[in-house]
């Protein structure tokens, strides 16, 4: 919690003045928002782009400028957090389900930074399940695909009923163990019909922000 906050409050440092910001989705882009909202008050000017509705009603609720993503062609810095990070800021994101809009805010970024706590960092990606958004009138199919392919998946599920994204696509989230090729592996879920992103983020982070007891440092790719 204090590692997350530490990290949140540096990178939302970052943020100046005229800038149009994306705003990624999870617990420690939390403390990034937050900051951002306190920032504006004290005069602050920035638009925001927003990756979920979650961050969308905490934003709204702080006051911060929020502009759709139909008006926007290019974002000056989008903030994000993520599920794990390698040493060459690749990353597995999408714990929060998120994973389509993120990738998408990310891809018009001009600089992504992410905000994790030191947990976060990985010698090798795939210990954390890697989720993937998914079309939901193929999903038995799939599941039985990537099944055969050695991946034990899951439909992620709300309670009884499969867990819906901001697009209204399920996830299923693989086991895919230590990936060695993160890249490749991108690629060939990609190549799967209905699978619609992957949450393996390929040297999308400019710079990733750790935290730590005592405050955070940062690493750049
Ligand atoms: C949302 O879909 C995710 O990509 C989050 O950015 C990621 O899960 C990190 O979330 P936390 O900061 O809550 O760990």
């Amino acid at each position: 919690m204090e590692e997350k906050r530490h990290a949140g409050i540096l990178a939302a440092s970052f943020v100046k003045d005229g800038m149009t910001v994306g705003l990624g989705t999870g617990s420690t882009v939390y403390h990034v928002i937050v900051r951002l909202g306190e920032r504006v008050k004290e005069g602050l000017r920035i638009r925001c782009v927003s990756t979920s509705e979650a961050t969308t009603e905490l934003a709204e609720s702080l006051g911060l400028d929020l502009i759709p993503m139909s008006e926007v062609l290019n974002i000056d810095m989008t903030i994000d957090g993520a599920d794990e990070v390698d040493r060459s800021c690749n990353g597995i994101k999408g714990g929060g389900g998120a994973l389509l809009h993120e990738k998408l805010v990310a891809d018009i970024s001009r600089i992504v930074v992410w905000v994790v706590d030191s947990s976060k960092i990985v010698e090798r990606l795939g210990a954390f399940p890697l989720p993937i958004e998914i079309v939901p009138f193929f999903h038995m199919q799939l599941i039985s695909k990537l099944e055969g392919m050695g991946f034990s998946p899951r439909l992620r599920m709300s309670g009884s009923c499969p867990f819906t994204t901001d697009e209204n696509n399920y996830i299923i989230d693989l086991e895919t163990g230590f990936i060695e090729d993160p890249e490749g592996l991108h690629r060939k879920l990609k190549l799967m019909p209905g699978v619609i992103e992957t949450g393996l983020f390929i040297t999308t982070a400019d710079i990733v922000v750790v935290g730590s007891k005592d405050g955070a440092k940062v690493l750049r790719n």
